[in-house]
């Protein structure tokens, strides 16, 4: 087989790249180890940047998102007891955030690359990459126990932090950066009324709390846990009752609670290598970086790197610009250090860390006091939090 671009990964970056490429006249073929049952399984995040919005739709893959999608204009901050609101809309020059689950995004970008007959291959094993320092590079894997082989010019790595792409570039190239947060997020994602029509963001003595949702209907709720906690030992009672006694009293009351549709542990994580790019290989997305969810910011970096490898591969094919290949990675990495920045910001702002000392601790009130008491200090997070501009490819 041949194709000008293989996508190693049916994740929301691989699937997205695959539509944009589509679109504008490329041609590219996706492997994807799970089958797309287990891919539209997993359950993560669900709040798309202003520019995420718009890189979806420029694909193609909008109509239900702007139709069933809930347009946030501010979120909120629980801190000291004290509710504050913070203006996204007003603070950002104008720009919201789309509250849509990602598994509903994979969904609709699963649909949209059926109905265009692009080729995506599910259920493939042993993917490896061949010859990534020549202009011929290649794809082997098995599919149904039979071996395959792609040839193309280029290869997008959006196989997720577990897969092949980054491991297939030899040691020594990559430079890896990595920190790893004492303690993870227990998730429950429930069909109950959002406990408020905003996201809450909030810091308690006995751990961090976020109030989400995914609908009017649907709500999704994590609680800072111990990393030794097991998910089995939470039942949907006891979690509900922590979670009360990390609200106040007004919103605790506004509570409905119900049985969970999911619960699950997730450890947090600060991780990225440099560069992003190793000859006809590009990495995309958790490949490259994975982040905390306390900014919302693993899907909204990925598709960040798909917009800077769609235009420089738009250039590449339609105007002859090779030359742009070799900006990818400083390009994709300016904007990942900023959402890592924002992220670790995010965690360290408003998670109780047991091990710091007597300083820290007052230092991090105080980060809270200046943050969230200012105009600047809100204005800095309301401009990350609906995503900071892209730059242009040229
Ligand atoms: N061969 C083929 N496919 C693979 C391989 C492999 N060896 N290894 C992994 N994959 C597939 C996974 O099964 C998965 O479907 O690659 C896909 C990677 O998808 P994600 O992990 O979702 O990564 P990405 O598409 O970059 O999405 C970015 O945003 O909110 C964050 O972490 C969250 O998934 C999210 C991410
Ligand atoms: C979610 O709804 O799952 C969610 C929302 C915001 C975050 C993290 C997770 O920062």
């Amino acid at each position: 087989m041949k194709t000008q671009v293989v996508i190693v990964g049916a994740g929301p970056s691989g699937l997205l790249l695959g539509q944009l490429l589509h679109n504008a006249g490329i041609s590219n073929i996706i492997l994807e180890r799970q089958t797309p049952d287990y891919v539209l399984s997993r359950i993560r995040a669900g709040i798309l940047e202003s520019g995420t919005v718009e890189l979806l739709r420029e694909a193609g893959a909008h109509q239900r998102m702007d139709a069933e999608g809930l347009v946030h204009d501010g979120v909120e901050f629980l801190v000291e007891g004290r509710r504050i609101p913070v203006p996204l809309k007003a603070l950002s020059g104008g720009k919201s955030v789309m509250v849509y689950g990602q598994t509903e995004v994979t969904r609709d970008l699963m649909q949209a690359r059926s109905e265009a007959g692009a080729p995506t291959f599910y259920n493939v094993s042993d993917v490896a990459l061949h010859n990534l320092k020549s202009d011929k590079p290649y794809v082997t894997f098995s599919k149904d126990g039979e071996p395959c082989r792609i040839d193309c010019d280029y290869i997008a790595g959006c196989d997720g932090f577990h897969g092949v792409s980054r491991k297939a570039i030899p040691t020594g190239v990559l430079r890896e950066y990595e920190c790893v947060y004492p303690f993870g997020w227990l998730g429950l994602l429930a069909d109950t009324p959002p406990i408020h029509h905003e996201l809450i963001y909030a810091h308690h003595d006995r751990g961090f709390v976020l109030c989400s949702q995914r609908s009017l209907t649907r709500s999704r709720y994590y609680l800072q846990v111990p990393l030794t906690d097991k998910a089995e030992a939470w039942s949907d009672d006891r979690f509900w009752d922590e979670l009360k006694r990390r609200l106040p009293q007004d919103l605790a009351g506004k509570l409905v609670t119900g049985p969970s549709l999911e619960k699950s542990i997730a450890p947090l994580r600060s991780f990225v290598v440099e560069p992003m790019q190793y000859g006809s290989l590009f990495l995309v997305g958790d490949a490259a970086h994975i982040v905390p969810p306390t900014g919302a910011k693993g899907l909204n970096l990925a598709a960040s790197d798909v917009n800077y490898l769609y235009r420089i591969l738009c250039g590449v094919y339609h105007q002859g610009r090779r030359d742009l290949l070799a900006c990818y990675s400083q390009l994709a990495l300016r904007r990942v250090w900023k959402g890592e920045r924002f992220s670790w910001f995010m965690t360290r702002l408003l998670h109780d860390f047991q091990e710091q000392s007597g300083f820290d601790r007052r230092m991090q009130q105080a980060e809270r006091d200046y943050f969230l008491g200012s105009q600047a200090g809100l204005t800095t997070i309301a401009e990350n939090y609906v995503g900071l501009p892209f730059e242009a490819v040229r």
